[in-house]
């Protein structure tokens, strides 16, 4: 059964770190090699998907000078990272969806996502890209670290069975449900380039799933 998105976290908050860091290949050396491409200083830092902070965690570590900016849909998540640092007003928490919130006009250094953006097609990720290069500053970069699909045929399949199991359900295509439909990196790749970001590469992999650069 497919469920709503922040339904499907709220349901599983009990456990959830614990889950991704044990369960997810590779989870122990991302988190740690994300934080590392985040910048140094008193810089403003955009989450896409934050959750509960993962990533945070070792780049506030590292740079508690940091001034961040945390979207997610789920407030439980979001309620979660919040007891990590209670009162910080460097951490600023944004109930919602990125794919429909503004983001405003220069004002991060960098942004980053980990593990959130397997849930949406190419054309509504070009939309967030767009918006995504307007909200950095000149030089600013975007660290995008998910899970891919491992050729075209995998992504398609994907796709798919979303589209089937919403008809079998009767829900809306508009709907935003907790299924995962990665894209190839190479499709990932094009579409950031398309949104007119530059420098697209791939900094490091682990299984299926890569730490992806991307300059404004
Ligand atoms: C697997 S969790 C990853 C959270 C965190 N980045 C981490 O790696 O632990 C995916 C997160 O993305 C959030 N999410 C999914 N789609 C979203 C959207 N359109 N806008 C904001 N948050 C979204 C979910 O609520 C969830 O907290």
């Amino acid at each position: 059964m497919l469920e709503p998105m922040d339904a499907f976290f709220r349901a599983r908050i009990d456990g959830y770190d614990e889950h991704m860091l044990t369960e997810i290949a590779g989870a122990k050396a991302f988190y740690p090699f994300t934080a590392e491409q985040l910048p140094d200083g008193a810089v403003s830092v955009l989450d896409l998907g934050c959750g509960t902070g993962l990533e945070l965690v070792p780049y506030r570590a590292r740079n508690p000078r940091a001034e961040i900016t945390g979207i997610d849909l789920s407030q439980t998540m979001l309620d979660q990272l919040q007891v990590r640092w209670p009162g910080d007003p460097n951490l600023h928490l944004i109930c919602g969806s990125y794919l429909d919130l503004p983001l405003g006009e220069n004002l991060y250094d960098a942004a980053v996502s980990v593990e959130s953006l397997h849930h949406f097609p190419p054309e509504e990720k070009l939309g967030l890209y767009r918006k995504l290069r307007r909200a950095l500053r000149k030089g600013g970069f975007f660290v995008l670290t998910d899970y891919f699909a491992e050729g075209e045929r995998e992504e398609q399949l994907y796709f798919q069975e979303l589209r089937r199991r919403k008809a079998e359900q009767g829900i809306g295509e508009e709907t935003l449900c907790h299924y995962d439909t990665p894209l190839t990196v190479e499709h990932e790749m094009a579409v950031l380039q398309e949104a007119g970001f530059a420098a697209v590469e791939v900094l490091a992999r682990w299984e299926n799933t890569c730490c992806v650069r991307a300059v404004r």
